[in-house]
């Protein structure tokens, strides 16, 4: 008798197990179902390519070098900076700009003098030595009634750029880069000019996607 019940008991045993066996397999079955390879493995691509982005620059070694007054210009740099691993260098101008200064709607604010006159080169504060270890440049600037300030088109008369990648980007109000880009291109005929990144005043502090986005298409 005792051994029909532990014959009867194992054999209960055996059934347990055995559908215990069976819900987990259809559980991990479950799961696999409902995330297919092909969802799961782009999001881990989408990470890796961002892990990889440090990288992204469009060649070399690379420089941000921005002009900026306010700030907005700045922050798009910084998160430049951040996206590509190049080092942020600002240009400032040897007579900073006060608040006056940039009142654009006094006609004769010194912004506006230098805007009215093609040939105003506003000095720039010491130089910079070791430009030529750079291969990929990102300049930005403000847009400053169209087109970018004066103090860049000194830079660009004050340096060769002749072989060397560059990445334009502003900040405006709401006017494109397109004219401060042919201006570039004028000025520096023997560098690839390519095309700008624009960013809106209001949106300089969250532009993470818009500069990626900008890298991306510009590997
Ligand atoms: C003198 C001056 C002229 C400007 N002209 C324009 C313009 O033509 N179009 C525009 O969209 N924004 C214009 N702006 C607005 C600036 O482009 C905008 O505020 C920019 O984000 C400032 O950048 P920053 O903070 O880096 O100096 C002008 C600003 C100043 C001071």
């Amino acid at each position: 008798m005792k051994k029909m019940i532990a014959l009867m008991l194992s054999i209960l045993l055996l059934f347990t197990l055995s559908a215990c066996a069976g819900d987990s397999g259809q559980e991990s079955g479950n799961a696999a179902e409902n995330t297919p390879a092909e969802t799961v493995i782009p999001s881990l691509e989408a990470q890796g390519s961002a892990a990889a982005e440090p990288e992204a620059s469009v060649g070399g070694k690379a420089l941000v070098l921005y002009f900026s007054c306010t700030g907005n210009t700045e922050a798009v740099a910084k998160e430049i900076a951040a996206q590509t691993g190049a080092e942020a260098m600002e240009l400032l101008p040897e007579e900073p700009y006060t608040e006056d200064d940039l009142n654009y709607q006094d006609d004769n604010c010194r912004a506006n003098q230098e805007m009215n006159d093609e040939n105003a080169r506003p000095a720039i504060s010491g130089r910079i030595e070791n430009l030529s270890d750079y291969d990929t440049l990102y300049i930005g600037f403000p847009i400053w009634w169209g087109t970018m300030p004066r103090i860049m088109n000194t830079f660009f008369d004050e340096y060769d750029l002749s072989g060397k990648t560059v990445m334009p980007f502003c900040t405006s109000g709401g006017s494109g880069i397109d004219q401060a880009v042919s201006a570039i291109r004028e000025a520096e005929p023997d560098a690839e000019v390519r095309e700008g990144l624009r960013v809106g005043s209001g949106s300089a502090e969250n532009c993470t996607e818009a500069v990626a986005a900008w890298l991306e298409g510009n590997e």
